[in-house]
């Protein structure tokens, strides 16, 4: 039994830096499978390695096994200023001890700590598993309904 299965591991929330961005895209890789010419995190960090300013990453034992890409957003008429999640991910190896809700929680203590509004994210209503994740944090399915229009190819 590793020392993370008996509960002896540390882990440790904090921001994310521009030296953590190799593991990240590492730990991105992992979970999408077969690296692809970009990912949807390559995007969102962008060629100059500019990362999302609420953004943060989880340490266990000093290595970081978990990443969650938050930006500052504004939304609606009058506007609300809030956090906006793009993606979290934690290494499969590290699924189910609580890493995600830690990082979810940390952007949430963050968020208003800086007086803003609220903290949101968009889920597929198929996803029961992310909306078990972020209910459990106190996030309620809100108002918003995604209309999109889609371009053919
Ligand atoms: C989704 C993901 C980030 C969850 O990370 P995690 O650290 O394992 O999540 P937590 O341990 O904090 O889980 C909290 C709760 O979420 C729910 N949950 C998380 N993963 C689940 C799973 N595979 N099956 C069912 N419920 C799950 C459970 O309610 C869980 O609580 P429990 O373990 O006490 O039952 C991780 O599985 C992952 O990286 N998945 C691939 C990438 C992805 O889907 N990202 C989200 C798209 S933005």
């Amino acid at each position: 039994m590793s020392a993370t299965e008996r509960g002896e591991s540390k882990i440790r929330i904090r921001p994310m830096e521009p030296m953590d961005i190799d593991r990240v895209l590492a730990i991105d890789s992992k979970i999408t499978g077969v690296r692809r010419a970009a990912t949807y995190t390559d995007l969102i960090i962008g060629d100059l390695g500019k990362i999302p300013d609420l953004s943060f990453v989880a340490e266990v034992d000093g290595e970081v096994q978990g990443f969650l890409l938050a930006r500052r957003d504004y939304f609606g008429e009058p506007f609300s200023e809030e956090g906006m999640i793009h993606i979290l991910g934690v290494e499969p190896d590290y699924w189910r001890q609580g890493i995600a809700t830690r990082m979810v929680d940390a952007l949430a203590e963050t968020c208003q700590e800086k007086k803003l509004n609220a903290v949101r994210i968009m889920i597929d209503e198929r996803d029961d598993q992310l909306q078990s994740l972020f209910e459990r944090s106190g996030f309620r399915r809100g108002k918003l309904v995604d209309y999109t229009k889609k371009f053919k190819k």
